[in-house]
């Protein structure tokens, strides 16, 4: 294992390689993956330009929280009280606001365990914060083994008073950088997906139609442009999967190039998966190219829109969620 620290202004990155060719790159601001490469090859995608990559709207790599997902209108009901959360994305609260987990620096440490390095990320949010509820105590952990070619995620909670809590990585994934996702194959054991209305705002899961369906693995872009997705103007995917009742250890979604498989593991009961459906042209990305349409799908494990049940953290309990990324190569 070689570990490497650099700093760009504020933002201090840490890059762990280790002996299987699996190389993180992670930094403080946003608890964030910056990037990860596997056998010298981009499996994610993020602006090449660090001080772009800060300011991105696009999340990329970065820890989402407060809530991620939408909250129509900013208006959070929760345990019969009303609570205005901030609204960062036309009149609705998307992904914690304006001023989320994604846009914070977080503490550091290093922590070398025998098998493997894990980097653990610390955050405390004032009660309040975006107008949410209670004081939260957030670690974000991740853990690279000695010698497998995974990233294990885990998310450690506490809070105050009873409060929801909707953590997840945006990564983005483009197993060897291509221009675009739409070639590499996407599994995702899910029959039913979240239905909206035409602000995005979550309706109900509904079994799924055929361009939402990936039991069988289906190239990305076979059907990106069916008449279904351009109801909701999503220029894409932009859906939650149902996952209830799965096992913790099958690989719940897997994403496959020619150089390259990602296997997705977690205890997350759903996944929000979106396909860059609006990139900024002109950004380079580390790959080398510009962000395209669909240069990257993020695979984001959640509770399922609107769960509050299944989100709450009770007051000094400490909560566990936790998200794996296994990567296999298909060179020789
Ligand atoms: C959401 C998209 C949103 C994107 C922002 C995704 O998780 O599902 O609707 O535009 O994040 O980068």
């Amino acid at each position: 294992m070689t570990l490497e620290s650099f700093s760009k202004g504020a933002l201090t990155f840490i890059r762990a390689t280790n002996a299987s060719g699996l190389s993180v790159t992670l930094c403080d601001f946003g608890a964030a993956i910056y990037e990860i490469r596997f056998k010298g090859r981009a499996m994610t995608i993020a602006e090449k330009d660090l001080e772009e990559w800060k300011a991105s709207s696009s999340y990329f790599g970065k820890t989402v929280g407060r809530m991620a997902g939408r909250i129509p209108n900013g208006d959070l009901d929760y345990l019969g009280k009303h609570h205005k959360v901030d609204a960062n994305d036309g009149t609705n609260c998307l992904h914690g606001g304006k001023e989320g987990f994604s846009f914070l620096p977080f503490k550091m440490d290093v922590v070398h365990l025998g098998n493997g390095v894990s980097v653990d990320y610390y955050l405390v949010s004032k009660a309040g914060a975006m107008g949410f509820p209670g004081e939260v105590d957030l670690r974000v952990r991740y853990f690279i083994p000695e010698n497998e070619s995974s990233l294990k995620i885990t998310y450690e909670m506490k809070s105050s008073e009873q409060t929801p809590l909707n953590i997840t990585c945006h990564a983005y994934f483009n197993l060897g950088g291509d221009a675009t996702v739409e070639n590499q194959k996407l599994y995702v054991k899910a029959e039913e997906t979240e239905h909206y209305d035409e602000h995005l705002a979550p309706l109900g899961f509904q079994k799924s139609p055929e361009c939402l369906n990936f039991l069988t693995p289906k190239a990305v872009g076979r059907d990106i442009g069916d008449p279904f997705l351009q109801k909701s103007k999503t220029l894409g995917y932009d859906h939650c999967f149902l996952l209830e009742n799965h096992d913790p250890k099958e690989a719940i979604a897997t994403l496959e190039s020619p150089v390259a498989k990602m296997s997705l593991f977690t205890d997350y009961p759903a996944l929000q998966i979106y396909s860059d459906n609006y990139p900024r042209l002109t950004h380079l990305l580390n790959t080398g190219m510009k962000e395209g349409l669909h240069a990257g799908l993020a695979i984001e494990p959640v509770f399922k829109p609107k769960d509050f049940r299944g989100m709450t953290v009770l007051p000094y309990e400490t909560k566990k969620m936790w998200i794996e990324y296994v990567f296999t190569s298909k060179e020789a």
